[in-house]
């Protein structure tokens, strides 16, 4: 990190809230009770259906694409744009002048192509040798422009970077590193609108969860919800960041006291196999008071097809934190009184 970097995260959430509740495919997604282990309820927030992109990923980059291109319309001509404006054709035709690249191994690809589709906007989106085909299409039929760059995910971030710097697109990273942090925290804050949502429906209830499970790759979803939880939910519960043992790349940085790789072999919580983390996560999870937690490949897959049984179908990444939920039921119990709160992050494709 350099002296320069600015780690801190003061997110917008009621501008991203706006921003979301004008889409005509928004709607809040559910939040469910289940029996989970031990006979305990578990509420579920189900990201299974997030705007028709089947991840919780869909509040992030098409946000932060729109956000983008305000900004440099605005830098270009000194307009603010208003909602209102944003589907005008000469709005519009700008927007086909500006390309967004980014590298995916799944979801945030599907976020950047659909968010750039939606304001008329290019996309280009680098896959390493190891996503399969049938993503490449997925990307394609939303009119991204599909590279494939490299063997791993860490070489098409890379490709992704050396793209942006040589063609003049713009990076939509969702991972943070010195140097690049501005565009991934708007990425962070269209996903707070997750947290507020649950907050108005707890505060409705009366009925606060006391441990909140967040899985966590680079770990933008985890400090976003860290973040939100900590700053404005009445009860304060447990939070529980939750990584593959295979990239346990945040539990490495907190024990380190520094962003610090996760090193490790493949995991087939694919989402979540994250080896560097964002910087800016990092340092918002620090001052969250959050503890953590890994997972062994097997945990994953056994907790994907529980959830799966419970009748939402997800994957390894998907179930993460249901995964860590069960984990600690086992090896300590519960308290009757214990109302977890998981994030079904992911459905099957
Ligand atoms: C389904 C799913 N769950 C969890 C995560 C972890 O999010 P983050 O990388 O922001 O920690 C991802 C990231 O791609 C994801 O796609």
């Amino acid at each position: 990190m350099t002296r320069t970097d600015n780690l801190s995260f003061a997110p917008d959430f009621d501008r991203a809230l706006e921003f979301f509740q004008a889409q005509e495919n928004y709607a809040v997604s559910p939040l469910i009770e289940l029996k989970g282990p031990g006979g305990l309820n578990v509420y579920a927030k189900n990201e299974t259906q997030r705007m028709g992109l089947g991840a919780f990923k869909a509040l992030g980059a098409p946000y932060a694409v729109a956000r983008v291109l305000e900004a440099v319309w605005q830098e270009k001509t000194g307009e603010i744009l208003s909602a209102a404006r944003m589907g005008d054709a000469d709005i519009r035709d700008f927007a086909a002048t500006q390309t967004f690249v980014c590298a995916s191994a799944g979801n945030h690809g599907m976020g950047v192509a659909a968010g750039a589709q939606a304001m008329g906007a290019k996309a280009r989106i680098h896959l390493a040798k190891s996503v399969p085909e049938g993503f490449g299409d997925r990307l394609r039929a939303l009119g991204a422009e599909v590279v494939r760059s490299g063997d791993v995910y860490d070489e098409s971030v890379a490709a992704a970077i050396a793209d942006a710097e040589t063609t003049g697109a713009t990076l939509l990273a969702d991972g943070t590193w010195p140097g690049y942090t501005d565009i991934p925290k708007l990425v962070m804050e269209g996903y707070c609108v997750i947290a507020e949502e649950m907050r108005q429906q707890f505060q409705a209830s009366g009925r606060w969860p006391t441990h909140v499970y967040l899985q966590a790759g680079v770990g933008g979803l985890a400090a976003a919800m860290a973040h939100m939880i900590r700053l404005n939910w009445a009860e304060q519960p447990e939070l529980i960041v939750v990584e593959p043992n295979a990239a346990a790349c945040l539990k490495t940085s907190h024990l380190a006291g520094k962003p610090t790789r996760g090193e490790g072999p493949e995991s087939n919580m694919g989402r979540l196999d994250c080896k560097e983390p964002s910087i800016v996560a990092w340092d918002v999870l620090e001052r969250c008071d959050v503890r953590y937690e890994t997972l062994a490949e097997e945990e994953g897959k056994a907790a994907a097809e529980a959830v799966t049984a419970l009748g939402i179908a997800t994957t390894p990444s998907g179930a993460a934190g249901y995964a860590a939920l069960c984990k600690q039921t086992t090896e300590q119990g519960n308290a009757k009184e214990t109302r977890p709160l998981v994030i079904i992050s992911e459905g099957l494709a």
